[in-house]
C-alpha cells in the first residue's frame, strides 16, 4: 500500500517514475527511495557534488561516508579495490538482501563517498522498487547510488514514504513511494578490511547464518576496537533517536515508572510489547510480539509516539536474546 500524501513530491513507483527518478539522480539531484531495510536519500554516487548535497539536507556532518548501492553483483568489483574471499561468499549467498559490505575503495571512488576513508561501503538491495531504480539508472549510465536512510541526521530512519516527507520534503527532487519497509531496521554491515570480518553494525540477517557463511565467527564492535574500525555514523552512541527524551524499562516496572510520572505532573508516551496499557500512560502503541514485527514497525512506532509530544517516551525492554541483538542495539542509542 502506498502514501495518500498531500506533499507532491511523493510519487507512486511506476515504470515512469522510476525513468524519471533515474534521470534525476543522473542530472545530480537527491531521490528518496524504498529498500527492504528503510528508505534511502539517493545521489549518484559518482558525482561528488550531488553526494554533497544529501550532506546537506540531512544535516549531516560531511566525514561520516555513505553507502553505495548497485544494481548488480558484478557492480562489488567497480566499487571495490578488491574481494576478499570473504566477502565473495557474503556476496554469494546474501546479495541482494540487507547487507552492507565495508571494502577497501577503488580509486575512483570519491571522498564525498568515503569520508576520507580508505574503504567504501557497498549494498545490493533486494526490494523490487529499489532494484528497478538501481537497474534504470544503470541503463542511463550511471554506476551507483550513494544513499544513507533518508531522515535528518541523528532521527528515526523512515520506513514510509510519509517518513521521509515530514523530514526532507522540501530538499528532495522527488520520494518513490514503495509503501512499509519488510525488515524495518537498517542493513547488517560487516567490514572485511582486516583479516577477520567485524561486524559494525547488527541487522535482521542472522549472525549464525553470517559466520556459518564465512566459516569463522564474527568480530564484535567493542570499545576497545571502536578507536581502530571505520567510522560509521550508525555507531554513534545516540544515533536513531526521538525528539521525546526516551527510556528502557522493563515490562514489570512499566506501571510503576508510568505513576511516577504521572505524580509529577508528566505525560508518558508508551511503546509496549507484552503487558497491557499502563493505567497512567498519556499515549501507547502496541507493538508485535515476534521480533521480526517488531523490527518491522519500530521506527514507525517511536515516529507515532514522538508526535504526541509528551514529556517521556518509555519502551518496554525487549529480550537479551541474540535474536534481538540488532533490536535492542537500535533502542540502546534511541535511550541514550
Ligand atoms: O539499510 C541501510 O543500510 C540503509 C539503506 C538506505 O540502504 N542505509 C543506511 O545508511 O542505513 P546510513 O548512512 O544511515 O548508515 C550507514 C552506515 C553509517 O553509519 C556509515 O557511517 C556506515 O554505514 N558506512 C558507510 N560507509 C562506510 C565505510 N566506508 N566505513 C565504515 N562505515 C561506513
Ligand atoms: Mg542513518
Amino acid at each position: 500500500m502506498t502514501t495518500d500524501s498531500p506533499y507532491s513530491c511523493i510519487a507512486p513507483a511506476s515504470d515512469a517514475t522510476l525513468e524519471r527518478a533515474a534521470s534525476l539522480l543522473r542530472t545530480g539531484e537527491l531521490v528518496a527511495f524504498p529498500t527492504e531495510t528503510v528508505y534511502g536519500l539517493g545521489a549518484d554516487a559518482s558525482n561528488p557534488a550531488a553526494v554533497a548535497k544529501i550532506f546537506a539536507a540531512k544535516g549531516r556532518p560531511a566525514d561520516h561516508p555513505v553507502i553505495v548501492h548497485v544494481a548488480a553483483v558484478e557492480d562489488f568489483a567497480f566499487w571495490a579495490r578488491d574481494l576478499p574471499a570473504a566477502a565473495q561468499k557474503l556476496i554469494a549467498r546474501f546479495c541482494p538482501g540487507p547487507l552492507t559490505l565495508i571494502l577497501p575503495r577503488a580509486a575512483h571512488v570519491s571522498d564525498a563517498v568515503t569520508g576520507g576513508q580508505n574503504s567504501v561501503g557497498i549494498r545490493m538491495p533486494s526490494h523490487p522498487v529499489a532494484r528497478r531504480l538501481l537497474q534504470a539508472f544503470a541503463a542511463q549510465g550511471g554506476r551507483g547510488v550513494a544513499a544513507p536512510s533518508a531522515n535528518c541526521f541523528g532521527h528515526v530512519s523512515p520506513t514510509t514514504a510519509q517518513h521521509v516527507a515530514d523530514d526532507l520534503h522540501d530538499r528532495v527532487a522527488l520520494i518513490v513511494d514503495g509503501g512499509s519497509c519488510e525488515h524495518g531496521i537498517e542493513s547488517t554491515i560487516i567490514a572485511l578490511t582486516n583479516e577477520t570480518p567485524l561486524l559494525l553494525r547488527p541487522g535482521s540477517l542472522s549472525l549464525a547464518a553470517l559466520e556459518a557463511t564465512l566459516g569463522i565467527p564474527l568480530q564484535r564492535l567493542d570499545r576497545e576496537r571502536a578507536d581502530a574500525a571505520p567510522r560509521a555514523s550508525g555507531t554513534l552512541a545516540s544515533h536513531y533517536a526521538p525528539r521525546t527524551p526516551a527510556e528502557l524499562v522493563s515490562a514489570n516496572a512499566l506501571d510503576a515508572v508510568c505513576l511516577r510520572y504521572h505524580h509529577e505532573g508528566k505525560r508518558a508516551a508508551v511503546l509496549l510489547r507484552t503487558v497491557s496499557s499502563p493505567e497512567h500512560a498519556a499515549h501507547t502503541f502496541v507493538a508485535p510480539i515476534d521480533v521480526h514485527g517488531y523490527a518491522r514497525l519500530l521506527y514507525a512506532a517511536l515516529r507515532a509516539l514522538d508526535a504526541h509530544g509528551d514529556d517521556v517516551l518509555l519502551i518496554e525492554d525487549v529480550p537479551t536474546t541474540v535474536e534481538w541483538m540488532a533490536v535492542r542495539d537500535r533502542l540502546l542509542r534511541a535511550t541514550h
